[in-house]
């Protein structure tokens, strides 16, 4: 088994780009599985299933060929051989991932290609049940968490920012309902593995955060 780092967090805790420091930081490859559960949904919404439909989802998961590679240091998401990480982020995208991703056929499905991507090489995962689950032997295991008001105010942000109308106590309203389905849910839900080190990056910047991730893997 090669070397990995686990870190788990709700939405919006800053998981992603922290990993990719990380990752570079210690020449690591970074794992987004988020993006995965987003392929599936992509092929899900394209064939017009209801995210509530349980059977319906299970019915198609079988015609998506989903896998991953890298092109200039970025994760690439292939469906079916095509490249859809233009269309990962949409809002419509987003709901269906977070249906989705409960059922657990979809989650069987992905969980085998996590796992093997992380046998032969050194990775930083991120996710929901990386630490708990995918990699429970993981080297080093971070849940990290920030409030749901600073994690709605950095979303406001980056909307603001693409020019985008927003309305940060909906988003927050949002935030906390997206954990609400995270933490609950019946399949590999949200939560902290027992061993996993907890870090609030609420009021840490993403460098003292990746800082210190560094820091405790380096001292292992
Ligand atoms: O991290 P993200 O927002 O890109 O994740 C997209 C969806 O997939 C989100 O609803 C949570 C879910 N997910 C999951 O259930 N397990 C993971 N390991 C990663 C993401």
């Amino acid at each position: 088994m090669a070397n990995s780092i686990a870190i788990d967090g709700p939405a919006g805790a800053g998981k992603s780009t922290i990993a990719k420091i990380v990752s570079k930081k210690l020449g690591f490859i970074y794992i987004d599985t988020g993006a995965m559960y987003r392929a599936m949904a992509v092929h899900l919404t394209r064939l017009g299933v209801d995210g509530n439909d349980f059977a319906a989802i299970e019915a198609n998961i079988d015609s998506a060929d989903i896998s991953i590679g890298h092109e200039n240091g970025e994760q690439v998401v292939y469906l079916n051989g095509e490249n859809v990480n233009s269309q990962l982020r949409t809002e419509e995208v987003s709901s269906m991932a977070s249906k989705s991703s409960a059922n657990a056929k979809v989650r069987e499905k992905l969980v085998e290609l996590q796992r093997k991507q992380a046998k032969t090489t050194d990775v930083v995962m991120d996710g929901r049940d990386i630490g708990t689950v995918v990699l429970p032997d993981s080297n080093l295991k971070v849940y990290l968490t920030a409030s749901s008001r600073v994690r709605a105010e950095r979303r406001y942000k980056e909307m603001i920012e693409k020019g985008e109308q927003c309305d940060l106590d909906t988003i927050e309203k949002d935030i906390i309902e997206r954990d609400h389905r995270d933490m609950t849910r019946e399949n590999s839900p949200l939560k902290k593995a027992d061993d996993a080190v907890e870090i609030d990056s609420s009021y840490m910047t993403i460098e003292e955060v990746a800082d210190k991730i560094i820091s405790l893997y380096n001292n292992l």
